[in-house]
């Protein structure tokens, strides 16, 4: 898919102050840093779109833009950011999982993992909870150029093997670097091909 427009529309504290669900939506949600607002700006080729921080905690709302003047992306904030207090957390997670359960337009949640990291038991919760919910999400593996290749085979399969102590299936995988690029195809196929699913709610 070729992104021929990407527009920031407006951040949301509240799933009723999100856009009008009529059209689909693609939603990103992952720990703080993860990578989330990076890869969004290096899907729709703006790096400055989405704004981007090496301290963690810099998504605090729903941040919604259009592409192609005809789909949604939403840049979540992270969670189990620990440096905010604890109300501020529990209001995140309550508008996050508000969010992913009552937003009917949503087609994919992108889960992102940083693939650096060995599975995180909040992240394993976390899928266990979509899958629980019928919620359609996939993985997406973030700053792959962090790693060699040997290394990140190596952490993939420690996190499919966690996986499959509770799923039968895996749900999905696609490796990314918001640095070298990698995964963008990849990403914009799999959100292309789901795009003529859509009914409007
Ligand atoms: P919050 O909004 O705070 O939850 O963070 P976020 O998940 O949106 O992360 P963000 O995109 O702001 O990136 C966090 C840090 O990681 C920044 O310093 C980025 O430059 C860096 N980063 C993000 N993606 C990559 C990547 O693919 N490769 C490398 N090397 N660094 C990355
Ligand atoms: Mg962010």
């Amino acid at each position: 898919m070729i992104i021929k427009s990407a527009e920031f529309i407006k951040s949301s504290t509240k799933l009723v102050q999100c856009p009008e669900d009529n059209l689909p939506e693609y939603a990103f949600l992952g720990r703080s840093n993860v990578g989330k607002s990076s890869l969004i700006n290096m899907l729709t080729g703006r790096s400055k779109l989405a704004k981007t921080s090496a301290t963690p905690g810099k998504t605090q709302t729903i941040n919604h833009f259009i592409l192609n003047k005809s789909w949604y992306i939403a840049d979540l904030p992270g969670y189990g950011y620990a440096k905010v207090s604890k109300k501020i957390r529990e209001d995140w997670q309550k508008m996050i999982e508000n969010y992913i359960l009552n937003r009917k337009n949503l087609m994919t949640l992108f889960l992102l993992i940083d693939s650096r990291h060995e599975p995180i038991e909040s992240d394993i919760d976390f899928m266990n909870f979509l899958g629980i919910k019928y919620v359609p999400f996939a993985r997406v593996f973030t700053k792959a150029d962090k790693m060699k290749k040997q290394a990140l085979e190596g952490i993939i399969e420690k996190h499919n093997n966690r996986l499959l102590e509770n799923w039968e299936e895996l749900p999905p995988l696609i490796v990314t670097s918001a640095e070298d690029k990698r995964g963008r195809d990849e990403l914009l196929t799999y959100i292309e091909k789901s795009l003529d699913y859509f009914e409007k709610p």
